[in-house]
């Protein structure tokens, strides 16, 4: 079975698919790191973050044994990714890893912004969650609290919505819901609510009862 997570920054999708690939015994795959990699790279050679055609030559370069360095995970890097996932050779680079991926069994779980349009149309499930900017601002900011960094909600709050736009406008495979998937309305669940709400999700998907 193939599982397409995709939705907005701090949607919460990244937390589901990695629930939903143990509940299932699936592998997950997170796709935001693979754009990130690139995205830092790009950053560590001090390279023009607009210059397509070296980001393209850094993606089919990429040590995906290196998706887990923790220093992925920062905002420098989210936003490096933001930029240099809008060029179109750059998405051409990372397509077959993503779907040889997918498709090793048993199947897997993808969490992205275009698993469900782009990499794995044919996806069994699809789900699109979205949760509203300031709960997903609000998240972040927690977060940030939380690893005792210093965070400033409204600040977080505008990069959420300068991402969401370049994600969403981009012609290269914007975020966009399928027209097959499921939205979840991630905002007022907490984890296990969200969990919950997509397993019902799957299990009814896959039952043929709920169609869209
Ligand atoms: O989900 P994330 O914050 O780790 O993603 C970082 C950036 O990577 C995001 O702003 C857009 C890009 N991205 C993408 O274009 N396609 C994906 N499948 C995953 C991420």
């Amino acid at each position: 079975m193939i599982i397409a997570i995709d939705g907005p920054a701090a949607s919460g999708k990244g937390t589901l698919a990695k629930r939903l690939a143990a509940h299932y015994g699936l592998r997950h795959l997170d796709t935001g790191v693979i754009y990130r990699a690139v995205g830092k790279a790009m950053l560590d050679a001090g390279a023009d973050l607009t210059d397509e055609a070296r980001a393209a030559e850094v993606a089919r370069t990429l040590d995906p044994a290196r998706f887990d360095d923790p220093a992925l995970k920062s905002q420098a890097a989210g936003e490096a990714a933001s930029v240099v996932s809008a060029h179109p050779r750059v998405r051409a680079a990372l397509v077959e890893f993503q779907q040889s991926f997918a498709a090793t069994p048993p199947g897997a779980v993808l969490d992205g912004r275009d698993i469900g349009t782009v990499i794995c149309p044919d996806a069994e499930v699809k789900i699109f969650v979205v949760a509203s900017a300031e709960v997903r601002a609000h998240r972040r900011f927690l977060e940030a609290q939380s690893r005792g960094e210093p965070a400033d909600e409204a600040v977080i709050l505008a990069d959420i919505l300068k991402r969401d736009e370049r994600d969403q406008n981009r012609s290269a495979a914007p975020l966009k819901q399928a027209p097959d998937a499921v939205l979840l309305d991630n905002s007022y669940l907490d984890i296990e609510g969200g969990v919950r709400a997509a397993i019902d999700i799957v299990e009814a998907v896959r039952a043929g009862r709920r169609r869209v």
